[in-house]
């Protein structure tokens, strides 16, 4: 184990995994700016700690080769840091980033550091404070194998479940990366269960009622952190008041899901149920655009559709976010085979499975379920097993969908993955008309079903 390690950044999560890595018997020096910072928090680790006000007093106080791991907000604060570091530090020593770095920051920073003979780790850390504190999943990436003594340590502090949830990915960016991707599915994850619980609450349940659907899910192997957590904040009371009900309607993010999205444009992936959380988050801030015309206002009650009572119940619900989340789940691990593919990094699944198993936001019982596939099927992402997940829940989905719609009642998510699925698992698709419309208009040529030649129609000559 490594007997010190450098710390920057004594914010909620640099000063909990600071935490976590003291419990393990790693002697932790840190600075920081503020003298009356340091010692506020020094008696937490039990000796185990020091702190320094000047940047080049810590460096003149770690033993080489030096590791120090930086916890601070990600793009400038972070780049600056590494700037700074780039000409204090010396070769052999390393720097590890476990903020949430855009992989390609990290990729840089590599290439920057690289060049002086210096270490770069991009380290995703997922689980919010109470992972970092506890265990959280660890996504490493790095272009060189790590000291044995900085992975003893490193697994170490990870959750466990009962694995080290932790994950080892070739290229400065990959951990990063892994991380962005995991955020993606996190907000597609989030906004599934915020549907059923909009569809629950229309449904006249109590936010109890709510919260026990949410628990049964446990029973059905379908439960998650996400979902727990959601069932604890349905509960709460404010005096007589459900807090949940004093919140106002607008999610804020820090845009880890749009960088997921924006990735998914530059490779070519489709990830619809992803990008689709991440626009109802946009749209939850556009504010009014047209009076309230297509639900209840203050003074009159929606009128529902009579099938929605009957469609709206807690089996098809269960069906329908295990359909939203799979679909999410797979939109995600096909931007990460692509990225896998593009940088020949061979990340299998079964890898991905067992990182997220524990600690993470994500972590579930369906990762459980996907990691069995995975260790049986010959491609996962063709696999039967796993189409049947979603094939087995689709007409249920499409009931919820159309019932929904005929009540005006909008599931970004939901209907995104419907519609993904469909398309993906049809035999055709109109886009025929797309190509000749390309080609009548800017002559950008078609391909004939019989053939491979790109050609040019003159569309304007009828014969
Ligand atoms: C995690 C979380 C965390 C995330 C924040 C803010 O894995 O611990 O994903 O890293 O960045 O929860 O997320 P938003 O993008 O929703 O602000």
């Amino acid at each position: 184990m490594l007997s010190e390690i450098g710390l920057i950044g004594l914010g909620v999560m640099g000063k909990n995994i600071a935490l976590n890595i003291a419990e393990k018997g790693t002697f932790v020096k840190a600075f920081n700016g503020s003298q009356e910072k340091i010692d506020a928090i020094s008696e937490e680790f039990s000796g185990m700690f020091s702190g320094f006000t000047e940047l080049e007093e810590l460096i003149d106080n770690l033993e080489r080769p030096r590791n120090i791991l930086l916890m601070i907000p990600s793009g400038q604060p972070t780049h600056s840091v590494i700037n700074q570091l780039a000409n204090l530090l010396d070769e052999g020593d390393v720097i590890i980033d476990g903020g949430n770095s855009f992989y390609q920051e990290s990729e840089n920073h590599g290439n920057i550091l690289s060049s002086k003979s210096i270490e770069f780790i991009g380290m995703g850390v997922s689980g919010g404070e109470e992972g970092a504190r506890h265990g959280p999943a660890i996504m490493i990436g790095s272009a060189n194998n790590l000291s044995d003594e900085l992975v003893e340590l490193l697994s170490a502090i990870s959750a466990k479940a009962p694995n080290d949830c932790i994950g080892f990915y070739k290229g400065h960016g990959s951990g990063h990366f892994i991380k962005m991707v995991h955020n993606g599915i996190e907000y597609a994850e989030m906004q599934l269960i915020t549907e059923a619980y909009y569809l629950l609450k229309y449904a006249e349940y109590s936010n109890i009622e709510i919260a026990e659907f949410f628990e049964s899910l446990k029973g059905m192997n379908q439960s998650s952190y996400l979902i727990e957590i959601t069932s604890e904040i349905l509960r709460k009371k404010d005096g007589e008041v459900f807090t949940l009900d004093l919140i106002k309607p607008f999610a804020n993010n820090k845009g880890t899901g749009k960088l997921t999205i924006e990735t998914s444009f530059e490779l070519g992936i489709s990830a619809p149920s992803i990008y689709a959380a991440y626009d109802a988050r946009v749209q939850s801030n556009a504010g009014d655009t047209w009076k309230k015309a297509t639900n209840e206002s203050e003074d009159t009650k929606l009128e529902l559709d009579h099938s929605f009572n009957k469609i709206i119940n807690e089996s098809n619900l269960s069906k329908a976010l295990y359909f939203g989340r799979v679909a999410a789940m797979v939109q995600g691990l096909k931007i990460i085979h692509k990225y896998s593919e593009v940088n020949s990094l061979s990340i299998n699944y079964s890898d991905i499975f067992n990182n997220w198993s524990g600690g993470c936001i994500i972590r579930s019982q369906m990762l459980d379920e996907l990691l069995e596939i995975d260790k049986t099927a010959e491609d996962f992402l063709k696999s039967e097993s796993l189409h049947n997940l979603l094939k087995d829940n689709l007409s249920v989905v499409k009931d919820v969908v159309s019932s929904s719609m005929l009540n005006n009642i909008s599931l970004p998510v939901l209907s995104s993955s419907l519609n993904w699925y469909l398309n993906i698992s049809s035999s055709s698709n109109p886009s025929n008309l797309i190509q000749a419309q390309r080609d009548y208009f800017g002559s950008h040529t078609v391909q004939l079903l019989d053939s491979e030649e790109y050609i040019h129609i003159d569309w304007r000559e009828n014969e």
